[in-house]
């Protein structure tokens, strides 16, 4: 693109969202709308409670999904497996091979929100891990290790390298994605690992540093796992996400909790993006002189990733700014959007 001129739309194909918590019921109902406005399809995370761990609970989420979508509406939610220690191989092969599962989730043990059932020790799992690799079938990663005697700003480098490069190691061949990278460091290992190793970006990790948690007082809703580092490693974040790579793709990890559950004297992690995150990611690639890159990654990298087609039709954006709502009704209480109040400087038409 020639220096200077800026434009003011771009037409790229459909995107997808390969990181997105739809939660159940009345909150499900609330959120979903807003996701199929800006996204073809989604990767549906399965921590609720109880969480997604076999076939049946998946279907019957999926089935509550596309009842919860608005009419004309065109998404389709891509379902994926919570892993246990206790995760049957074949129960997995059969949800891959039957079009159910498109992924299994990896949590550690209580790393984040609704992780309890998460896996306690790698190890255990590596007969679930050895059939993905054998048939194709993506591990998708929430990285950071649990040991509190970590500091929380270096969990996920932690677990780069004690957990997710030996693991690679192991079974270069199957297909990794380090969701919601946070750090250079996780920028390094993806870019240095086989093609097998892709990871997902957020649009808050791209927008915010740590200190804007702390910003004049506590913000709890820009608190999210993993936390937000400093602003080395959201400009990493951002080359890497501006760079054209296909190893870097979108996923916004929206992540609703009632405000009620926010603002407590122990707020849960987790931030809601899914009103404005394909817009609020246009510009920051508008900033960063890169909108001809836009497409790869909203649009190519993760099906390209997935072995899905991309998607065949188009949304344009246009640069035209616009009030983030302040707040989304919901039940069991409102829910805050990522930016709620302030401007984004691009649309959806
Ligand atoms: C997510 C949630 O609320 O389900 N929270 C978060 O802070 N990202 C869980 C997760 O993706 O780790
Ligand atoms: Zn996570
Ligand atoms: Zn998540």
């Amino acid at each position: 693109m020639l220096a200077g001129i800026m434009p003011d739309t771009i037409t790229i194909r459909r995107p997808d969202d390969w990181h997105l918590h739809l939660r159940d019921g009345a909150m499900l109902r609330a959120v979903l709308p807003h996701t199929a406005r800006q996204f073809a399809r989604a990767i549906v995370m399965p921590n609720l409670v109880p969480s997604v761990t076999d076939i049946a609970s998946a279907v019957a989420y999926r089935e509550r999904i596309l009842a919860a979508l608005p009419a004309g509406a065109e998404f389709t939610p891509l379902m994926t497996c919570y892993l246990t220690d206790a995760t049957d191989p074949a129960e997995v092969e059969r949800g891959f091979r039957t079009d159910v599962f498109a992924a299994v989730k990896l949590y550690p043990a209580k790393a984040t929100t609704n992780s309890a059932a998460g896996v306690t020790d790698i190890a255990r799992t590596m007969p679930v891990l050895e059939r993905m690799a054998a048939i194709g079938m993506p591990l998708l990663i929430h990285g950071e290790v649990t040991d509190p005697a970590i500091d929380i700003f270096d969990r996920e480098a932690v677990f780069i390298e004690r957990t997710l490069a030996p693991l690679h190691r192991s079974l270069p061949e199957l297909k990794i994605v380090l969701e919601h990278a946070t750090t250079g460091d996780a920028v390094d290992f993806v870019r240095s690992a086989g093609p097998s190793v892709a990871a997902t970006i957020t649009a808050h990790h791209l927008v915010i540093n740590r200190n804007a948690i702390f910003a004049g007082g506590l913000r709890p809703h820009l608190y999210c796992l993993p936390v937000a580092k400093r602003e080395t490693h959201r400009l990493a974040l951002r080359r890497a996400a501006t760079s054209g790579s296909d190893k870097f793709f979108l996923g916004t990890d929206s992540a609703p909790h009632p405000i009620h559950d926010k603002e407590s004297a122990c707020g849960c992690a987790g931030i809601f993006t899914a009103p404005a995150a394909l817009e609020i990611y246009a510009q920051v690639f508008d900033e960063e002189n890169a909108l001809d890159r836009f497409e790869t990654f909203a649009s190519l990298a993760g099906p390209r990733f997935y072995g899905l087609p991309p998607n065949e039709a188009t949304v344009t954006l246009r640069r035209a700014s616009w009030r983030v709502p302040e707040r989304i009704a919901a039940e069991p209480g409102p829910v805050m959007p990522f930016l709620g109040g302030e401007e984004v400087a691009w649309r959806i038409e």
